[in-house]
């Protein structure tokens, strides 16, 4: 097998030349033969002036290469693509894809035996994940870590969870401008990602569950020693299995390490978003994601991490009470425990060494968990014939069944210029509706499906209602809300010919989400729809284009067609050299 320095070399057409070449120029780096006879492992550089949940890079790449050439190999660091979610226009799911495509690629391009991926904030660890995954060389995953707790007043305040809500507050004249200036210090008060049980929180926990991650990796916080101390041993590990090629990610991502990420997404109240993006790794391991069997998870495993938003407590928390391990522990009755991990053993070895914190109340028990059922339900009906998601344990219980006339939105440009406008017709009852918010409609699926509640209801002290989209919202929020509704309006599905004044129910233990027309004038509205981007202008040139183009629809992992594992030719080895 080649390895090191000789592998994917560039093409003069002379194999040895091209490796005389190579060397003279790494050379001028100043490093040794030695060095560069060694197994390399390659580290991901995602620190930005624009992504602060990813502060702690740079120490964090400090620890991995401290690692790598503790067990003797060499550390090669190389920049990609990174995303803050509120520094990506005009969405960060827009770019997710685009991430994942320069990873990937990046890890074809340039010799390494393993990879070092270092991400955290939403889209990155999600884009990296489906990287290795097509790339499939070893390759391990540091999460940066969450942020330590904020606290105003007395209070412990989270991002976003608590952006949101003391927002809310704010809109409804609870707050007023100088103390809300005060809060929007206090939120997130170190570097790292968002410390509630978000996307980022949520992807963090999906990759340790599936083995893609050392022990712990998911709750460190980013400040803390044990998170360096994680990267140093992950950069250890990697030339460990540089050496031995094993394990891949496609012996990491299988049938059976997917239905356990299920099984945790729903345990730990996850994210909306977490669907989306396990779906789309399970995709490009060629693994189709079932949308039913994740449904049937949530009716049988219950809730037991109590972290905002659907509890109280935050990931440091979960972090002392003994992180992913102790959770795995509760759930090992409903886990495969055979599955492997980049440690080196099983589900079951993570298991076995994890930490009994006595007292602890942040990770409940089967038999006393924090809410008797997962946290997100798959919804289907007339106005979801594919599937649509809400996550009932960030819900209002009273509302999760509930039938109300629609205020319907026809984009999002359009919901931010009246949802606020004294002449709204609406009414608490109601169920908002926005529509041509989906991956291709708005385009890139926005989190706009956390609907603000109108200022005038807001006023009024109404503080959750029925809202229903085809768009995503942030993990981090809460309410009664009814997301990723596929297909999405902008190719027809159902959700484009919802008018005004038409009534809607959701029906949540049903499992049910309809307009209530008859299927003569559904059938009759469908056939006279015609797309009108009357919202935006089509992409005509560049990445928006083949966005648009190549986009999939939410229950598919909004991936791009062409990047879908299809069988080994679609997926070849990541060096043409390596034999
Ligand atoms: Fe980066 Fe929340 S904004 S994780």
């Amino acid at each position: 097998m080649t390895q090191g320095l000789r592998k994917g070399l560039a093409s003069y057409g002379d194999d040895a030349f091209s490796l005389f070449l190579r060397k003279v120029f790494i050379k001028a780096m100043g490093y040794s033969d030695d060095a560069l006879d060694r197994p390399i492992v390659g580290i991901t550089n995602t620190a930005s002036d624009y992504n602060p949940c990813h502060g702690n890079v740079p120490e964090l790449i400090e620890s991995v290469r401290r690692g790598v050439m503790l067990a003797g190999g060499l550390p090669m660091v190389f920049p990609t693509v990174s995303i803050h979610e509120s520094f990506a226009h005009p969405t960060s799911m827009f770019l997710r894809n685009l991430m994942a495509m320069d990873t990937e690629e990046m890890i074809r391009a340039q010799p390494m035996d393993a990879v070092v991926f270092i991400g955290g904030c939403d889209k990155n660890l999600p884009a990296q994940a489906m990287a290795v995954a097509s790339a499939d060389i070893p390759a391990i995953a540091i999460p940066t870590g969450p942020m330590v707790v904020g606290h105003h007043r007395g209070e412990v305040l989270g991002a976003c969870t608590d952006c949101r809500r003391l927002w809310s507050q704010f809109r409804a004249g609870q707050i007023d401008a100088a103390e809300i200036d005060r809060i929007g210090g206090r939120l997130a008060p170190s570097v790292g990602t968002c410390m509630v049980m978000g996307t980022a929180s949520t992807m963090a926990c999906i990759l340790e569950a599936m083995g893609l991650a050392l022990p712990l990796s998911a709750t460190a916080p980013a400040v803390h020693a044990d998170r360096r101390r994680i990267a140093e041993a992950s950069g250890r590990r990697a030339v460990q299995m540089a050496i031995a090629s094993a394990p891949c990610p496609g012996h990491l991502i299988t049938q059976a390490s997917v239905r356990n990420a299920m099984i945790v997404l729903q345990a730990i109240g996850g994210s909306t978003n977490g669907l989306i993006h396990l779906t789309a790794i399970a995709g490009r391991a060629g693994i189709a994601f079932d949308l039913d069997a994740f449904d049937q998870i949530g009716r049988e495993v219950p809730v037991l991490v109590n972290l905002k938003p659907s509890g109280a407590h935050y990931m440091e928390h979960l972090h002392h009470a003994g992180g992913l391990p102790a959770l795995l522990r509760e759930l090992a009755p409903l886990l495969d425990l055979t599955t492997p991990t980049v440690a080196g053993g099983t589900l079951a070895d993570v298991i076995a060494a994890a930490e009994q914190v006595p007292g602890q109340d942040v990770i409940r028990t089967l038999a006393a968990p924090l809410c008797p059922q997962g946290s997100i339900a798959i919804l289907r009906g007339n106005l979801a014939p594919q599937s649509a998601v809400i996550k009932h344990s960030a819900a209002s219980p009273h509302l999760l069944q509930h039938t109300g006339r629609a205020v319907v939105f026809h984009s999002v440009q359009d919901m931010a210029a009246r949802i606020d406008s004294p002449d709204l017709d609406v009414h608490p009852d109601d169920i908002l509706v926005l529509r041509n918010a989906g991956p291709k409609g708005a385009p890139g699926m926005p989190e706009a499906g956390y609907l603000p509640i109108p200022m005038k209801l807001a006023r009024q002290g109404v503080n959750d209602m029925v809202r229903i989209s085809d768009a995503r919202m942030s993990g981090t929020a809460y309410g009664t809300i009814v997301l990723h509704i596929a297909p999405e309006s902008a190719v027809g599905g159902p959700l484009a010919i919802v008018q005004t004044g038409d009534r809607i129910r959701l029906d949540v233990a049903a499992r049910r989400l309809d307009l209530l027309i008859d299927e003569a004038e559904l059938a009759r509205r469908l056939a006279a729809w015609h797309h009108q981007p009357s919202h935006r202008a089509p992409a005509l040139r560049g990445y928006a284009k083949l966005f648009e183009d190549h986009i999939l629809q939410a229950h598919q992992g909004c991936d791009f067609d062409f990047l879908l594992r299809e069988g080994p030719a679609a997926n070849p080895p990541a060096n043409p050299s390596r034999k």
